[in-house]
């Protein structure tokens, strides 16, 4: 039997569904996509001059990796249900004292919306929906096909691009003691 706290959850229509994908910065992007596909099996959606996507179920990216000069965590990704979601969300946020740093937007590869946050521990987190959905037939694009106009780091461009506030923190999670 559900307990109260369980169907009151249950009754948010606009929380977090799952985890839908992590963005990781690695100085190395090749060697760690070649790692990605050949030892662990992750299918390359798309790859622009600054990121691999890659997947392991039907949405675009499962786990992207970014050229950086640091390895970290740059953030991970909650699928909400729908576009009004994503928008209610970023308004709790805001609430509870974590305004949105990066949004509202939609990004090229895997066409989801965003908005992004930096929680109360200091992580990079991903509001998102509309997910673009893949399968075999999909094909991979690469750097020449994803080319923004200038001035331009989303499809809408209603928001200014990330400032350094989040930029550092996508840098600050690392996977090793620097
Ligand atoms: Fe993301």
């Amino acid at each position: 039997m559900a307990t109260a706290a369980a169907r009151t959850r249950g009754l948010r229509k606009d929380r977090p569904q799952r985890l839908t994908h992590v963005v990781l910065n690695s100085h190395a992007v090749d060697e760690t996509q070649r790692f990605l596909g050949e030892a662990l099996g992750f299918t390359l959606a798309d790859r622009t001059v600054a990121i691999a996507f890659m997947n392991c179920n039907s949405d675009h990216h499962t786990i992207a990796v970014g050229i950086s000069d640091n390895d970290a965590l740059n953030h991970i990704a909650f699928l909400m249900p729908d576009f009004e979601s994503v928008m209610r969300g970023g308004g709790r946020m805001g609430d509870a004292g974590f305004p949105i740093q990066w949004g509202p937007g939609r990004h090229g590869p895997g066409n989801n919306l965003f908005n992004y946050f930096i929680d109360p521990f200091g992580v990079v987190i991903e509001y998102t929906a509309e997910v673009e959905q893949v399968d075999e037939s999909y094909k991979p694009r690469g750097p020449e096909d994803w080319k923004w106009p200038p001035g331009r780091v989303d499809q809408w461009g209603i928001s200014p691009p990330p400032g350094p506030v989040l930029k550092e923190a996508q840098k600050r999670v690392l996977f090793v003691p620097s």
